[in-house]
């Protein structure tokens, strides 16, 4: 069957490793979030298929009623020593954990402020804390304090950002925040993509801008660099309560099945006692962007390992599209929404060998000779 480019929506018929296969093909991947390929590792699968026997495929009610389980408490403990927070709470999926954090601090702020290129669950969590809520330029903590700037003594308010922004590979500038924010205010940092990847131990872009966590409360997902399922908020115990106390979504659903919390935990203690892969995806990632400025690309130096290609023409994006293809790579091609522009976004892993980057260093060579 031939492969047209414009059929790039259709579902896939499977995706392994680093190679998925498309319209009956096999090609190699550079996309998805399982940044250290966990999900394929069989020490999660044996922990999923253990806690599949010990507690069945789901709880069938809130941890609030007969939901709850070892198995949770289990992995918010080992999440809360991975982090080094005082307390973690594990919730159902990521999307819902800035929900239920903005759910626990509803009407505690007199004005939100999120970056423009913040996650939908942060825009979501937003409407949820019952203050005015006002966007501001992308990473732009000079642009925030003239914001923040004549707003009296009765202001609190909370920034709500990504820290490690999908859409462009930047990180979040944390510290520049905390030295503007006055100090009723807080920052809910939806790191989804840090956790686990950025810092010395994978504690994320907080351990990566290197800021205490008092007045920054951090949530993610366990589906990315954890490679399983799954939300979490990270804080204190005092935050715990409020979250158990007051967020619906958190009270009114069921929690993640027990086979993935068991996958979880299994992926925290890797990742826990393996800085290899850390060190395996930014050596890839350095030599992947360091190639491409070589021939003639222009990359900005983000930290994680999210490679977001200029914006291109219509007509190049399609040369770009036929000559992965038929260099048997996947396109990674992004367009969310409404958006008027796409993107093409590579997203390396710590398991691509030296010779698949190489083969797509050689595409994006040609595209530019
Ligand atoms: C920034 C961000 N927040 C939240 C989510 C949602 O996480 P989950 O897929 O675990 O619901 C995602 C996932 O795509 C994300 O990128």
């Amino acid at each position: 069957m031939k492969t047209t480019v414009k059929s790039f929506f259709a579902p896939l018929e499977s995706a392994g490793v680093n190679e998925l296969w498309f319209q009956r093909k096999k090609f190699i991947h550079f996309s998805g979030c399982d940044y250290f390929r966990l999900s394929h590792d069989s020490r999660l699968a044996a922990a999923a298929k253990k806690a599949l026997a010990k507690t069945g495929l789901n709880v069938a009610a809130s941890r609030m009623t007969t939901g709850d389980r070892a198995i949770y408490h289990q992995l918010e403990a080992a999440l809360q020593k991975f982090f080094r927070c005082e307390s973690a709470v594990v919730l159902s999926d990521g999307y819902r954990a800035p929900l239920a954090l903005a759910q626990a601090f509803a009407g505690n702020f007199t004005h939100a402020f999120i970056d423009e290129l913040a996650h939908g669950a942060s825009f979501d969590a937003a409407q949820m804390l019952g203050c005015p809520v006002q966007k501001f330029p992308h990473r732009d903590a000079a642009a925030l304090k003239k914001l923040f700037s004549g707003r009296g003594k009765t202001f609190r308010p909370v920034i709500l950002t990504d820290g490690l922004f999908s859409a462009d590979g930047a990180v979040a500038p944390l510290q520049a925040y905390l030295k503007i924010l006055p100090r009723t205010g807080m920052v809910f940092v939806d790191d989804a993509h840090g956790i686990g990847l950025l810092g010395a131990h994978g504690r994320g872009t907080v351990e990566q801008e290197n800021v205490p966590r008092d007045r920054v409360i951090q949530c993610g997902t366990l589906s990315k660099a954890f490679g399983a399922f799954g939300g979490v908020i990270l804080s204190s115990p005092a935050v715990r309560g409020q979250i158990l106390a007051r967020s619906r979504s958190y009270a009114g659903a069921t929690p993640l099945p027990p086979p993935l919390a068991g996958a979880a935990l299994a992926a925290v203690k890797i990742l826990a006692g393996d800085q290899s892969r850390r060190e395996k995806i930014n050596a890839n990632t350095n030599w992947f962007r360091t190639q491409l400025r070589r021939h003639g690309w222009e990359i900005p130096g983000t930290p994680g390992p999210i490679v977001r290609l200029p914006v291109l023409k219509t007509v190049e994006e399609m040369r770009l599209k036929k000559l992965l293809l038929a260099a048997g790579i996947y396109p990674p091609f992004l367009k969310y929404g409404a958006a008027t522009h796409g993107t093409f976004r590579f997203v390396i892993s710590s398991a691509h060998t030296r010779a698949q980057l190489k083969k797509l260093v050689a595409v994006l060579k040609k595209f530019k000779e």
